[in-house]
């Protein structure tokens, strides 16, 4: 009997080249321990409601309402929901043709790609388009439609930052792209160098690879790094020469915790440039509910806009975009608060601030919980043998990460699942756990790491966490 198709000898190569290292060993076994009984602080994945954090109470009470336009015939709904989160309830259900449950135009709510458009040109200080601003479920699948847009085969190649979200990698192997990598400089803050740019196109070039795209990820995941102004002037610039396309993955732009390294966003440097490159450069930026104080991963909200795009690709993303009919309804009113959200004056105005300021201010000091403690442990750059993670048949790090599963239950991912330079090792972790959970994590992180070190180091290998 041959195969059948989908046993797994005839299943798309493809899909099973594509790594997705946050849901991977790591998280796998967590999973299995955590079934076992055993008690798991799964800081694989940014899921910032999974581990406690509360959504903001002014648009869950919007989309309670769109939900449940019944609630707003109820005599009794504004004893239970604010007079401004009833009128944003119907200024949302108005722009829908049929509320929550029907389809919207596959680009998006006209009105909210307008919501966003306003946002960015309020962030920027530059006009936009809302016809250049398409919604998605989440940054992913945007990200997804535009890779698919761009790669044809082999023979086209995008940039993607090491360390890198394994989005990238995952998709690029699944449409059969070539992954170029390119490397930031852990030394240098995790900045990004152009020489090593320009190096990484020639050797893809001289591989025969047309390299078409360069991704960033600015705030950085898994890094965390902020680009400054003139780096990102440096990208543009390259990419200008280059004739590459900017992929601004810029999910965590409201994930800013050091004042003097602030948010810039690449189409606002992409417009201070000027011509020739402000109007010839294109750039596609993604944004998200997922992250920062909103959080809302499980909503899968998202955008992107379209910068010196032609009309006739435009077209062209637009049915890729129709092939999934319509981004998710409930998300797009989420998106449309986020970018327009209660304003002084309004009625939740003090409670909205009140409760955005709490998470943020919460996750600032957890990132300092984090990082004094790291910095605590011993061997933080540390050294340790490669030797017993060879016997046991796993990457250093990855063998690191299911023992400090196994002794402590937190569950993180290895930096070989995001990349990183040969022969240093890494882990990654969020700061999301609960900030009343976080001495008691890194004290227990602090004694297996310590007790883990007496055990293995013999100064052979090099490891940074
Ligand atoms: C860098 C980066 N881009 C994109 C995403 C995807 O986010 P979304 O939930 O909007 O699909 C994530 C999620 O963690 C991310 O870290």
């Amino acid at each position: 009997m041959p195969p059948k198709p989908l046993d797994y000898e005839s299943i798309n190569e493809n899909v099973k080249r594509s790594q997705y290292a946050v849901r991977g060993e790591l998280y796998l076994r967590a999973s299995e321990l955590q079934k076992e009984g055993k008690k798991i602080i799964f800081t694989n994945v940014g899921n910032p409601h999974a581990l406690g954090q509360k959504p903001l109470s002014f648009p869950r009470q919007v989309v309670a309402l769109c939900q449940a336009p019944f609630l707003l015939d109820d005599p009794n709904v504004g004893l239970l929901f604010p007079a401004d989160a009833i009128a944003k309830a119907k200024h949302y259900l108005s722009m829908t043709g049929g509320g929550l449950g029907a389809y919207s135009d596959s680009r998006g709510i006209p009105g909210v790609r307008k919501e966003v458009a306003e946002f960015i040109q309020r962030r920027d200080g530059y006009p936009s388009d809302p016809e250049l601003i398409y919604l998605t479920d989440g940054a992913s699948k945007g990200v997804m439609q535009i890779l698919q847009t761009i790669i044809g085969g082999q023979g086209d190649g995008i940039l993607v930052p090491v360390p890198q979200y394994p989005l990238y990698s995952a998709t690029i192997a699944l449409l059969g792209g070539s992954l170029v990598p390119y490397y930031l400089e852990e030394t240098a803050n995790w900045g990004l160098d152009v020489n090593e740019l320009r190096q990484s196109v020639n050797q893809a070039r001289y591989k025969g690879i047309t390299v078409k795209a360069m991704v960033i990820i600015n705030p950085g995941n898994p890094t965390g790094q902020c680009l400054s102004e003139a780096n990102l002037r440096e990208v543009l610039q390259f990419c200008f020469e280059e004739n590459l396309v900017l992929l601004g993955d810029e999910v965590y732009q409201q994930n800013i915790y050091q004042d003097e390294r602030p948010f810039v966003s690449a189409k606002k440097v992409l417009m201070d440039i000027g011509p020739p490159i402000s109007k010839e450069v294109q750039l596609i930026s993604f944004h998200t509910v997922s992250k920062g104080y909103w959080g809302e991963c499980g909503q899968r909200g998202g955008y992107f806009e379209m910068t010196n795009i032609s009309p006739e690709t435009v077209d062209q993303i637009y049915k890729v975009a129709s092939i999934s009919l319509s981004p998710n309804v409930p998300a797009q009113i989420f998106m449309g608060l986020m970018v327009n959200p209660p304003k002084p004056g309004d009625i939740s105005y003090d409670q909205f601030v009140r409760e955005s300021k709490g998470i943020l201010e919460s996750l600032r000091r957890r990132a300092r919980i984090m990082t004094d403690g790291f910095n605590s442990c011993r061997n933080v750059v540390c050294n340790f043998t490669e030797e017993a993670a060879k016997q046991a048949g796993k990457v250093p790090d990855v063998f690191y990460c299911l023992k400090l599963l196994e002794a402590t239950g937190i569950s993180t991912v290895p930096g070989s699942g995001f990349g990183q330079k040969e022969g240093v090792f890494h882990l990654r972790t969020t700061i999301l756990p609960a900030e009343e959970d976080m001495p008691a994590i890194m004290d227990s992180f602090k004694k297996f790491n310590d007790e883990f070190m007496e055990q293995y180091e013999d100064h052979r290998g090099y490891s940074r966490m």
